[in-house]
């Protein structure tokens, strides 16, 4: 049944966004990798940028952490300057972050090309992690459930309903992005279930019990355990505390929280 406490394994990811190249991965990587592949339970995904892959990669490829792109284009190949291919990242990495709030907002990225890039990364093989999250104007105006339907539906149109279980929804409002303001547990809940229905009534239930939808922004050591301790937040995606250490205390938190249930 969708929502069903504890039927989905949770998924921590960070989110390095523009931090660390190459040399800086690696030497972060070599210091956490032991602590988080000792980490059980939970879909564990490092989010270098694309330049660091290949060096993460190294790392990680004989671990059982995962890799994932912040972003990628939905053409497979040609003229597109700077921009990264489903075929490149395919063999290095099982995720990708797509419609993260800062694409949209500072790169005009739209629910259309969201879209377009969701079906591409599961034509791709890729597991796609689609973000959407309203703005404070929009909480502050009652808009909330109204700007997330108009995100869901745009962004994750037709995609291959038997194949759902791929799909990652990381809810991120964007006035906890980077503010020190996490949303409440509760207020994450309550959007995160408005998002599972909305998944529900475009694909029906039997399809979207394996969805996971994580919550993002201003997620910390200090309050990962109790964002992770209830039912509905399956994983969390992680910015500024993924550069530190912290993202092992976070992972554990959610891996304990599974445990607990
Ligand atoms: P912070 O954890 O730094 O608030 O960033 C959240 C985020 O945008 C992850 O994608």
């Amino acid at each position: 049944m969708s929502g069903m406490v504890g039927a989905r394994r949770p998924i921590v990811a960070g989110n390095w966004k523009m931090n660390y190249g190459p040399t800086e991965a690696h030497d972060f990587l070599a210091r956490i990798l032991p602590d988080l592949e000792a980490i059980a339970g939970v879909d564990r995904v490092v989010c270098p940028p694309s330049i660091s892959i290949a060096a993460a990669h190294a790392l990680t490829s004989a671990s059982g952490v995962m890799l994932g792109a912040q972003n990628m284009y939905d053409a497979e190949k040609g003229a597109f300057t700077g921009e990264i291919s489903p075929l490149m990242l395919r063999g290095l990495c099982d995720y990708v972050i797509l419609g993260h709030s800062e694409r949209r907002a500072l790169f005009g990225e739209t629910d259309e090309l969201v879209n377009r890039k969701a079906l591409s990364a599961f034509a791709h093989g890729l597991r796609p992690i689609v973000c959407v999250g309203e703005r404070l104007e929009d909480r502050d105006a009652n808009l909330t459930e109204r700007v997330i339907t108009a995100q869901v539906r745009g962004s994750l149109a037709n995609l291959p309903a038997d194949r759902l279980n791929e799909l990652v929804v990381a809810y991120e409002p964007i006035w906890a992005i980077g503010t020190g303001r996490a949303a409440t547990t509760q207020d994450a809940r309550d959007v995160i279930a408005i998002i599972r229905a909305l998944l529900d009534e475009l694909y029906g239930e039997a399809a979207t019990a394996g969805v996971r939808v994580q919550y993002g922004g201003s997620v910390t050591a200090a309050n990962a355990a109790e964002l992770a301790a209830g039912p509905l937040i399956d994983g969390a995606l992680v910015g500024g505390a993924s550069l530190t250490a912290d993202f092992v205390t976070i992972t554990r938190a959610f891996a304990e929280a599974k445990q607990a249930r």
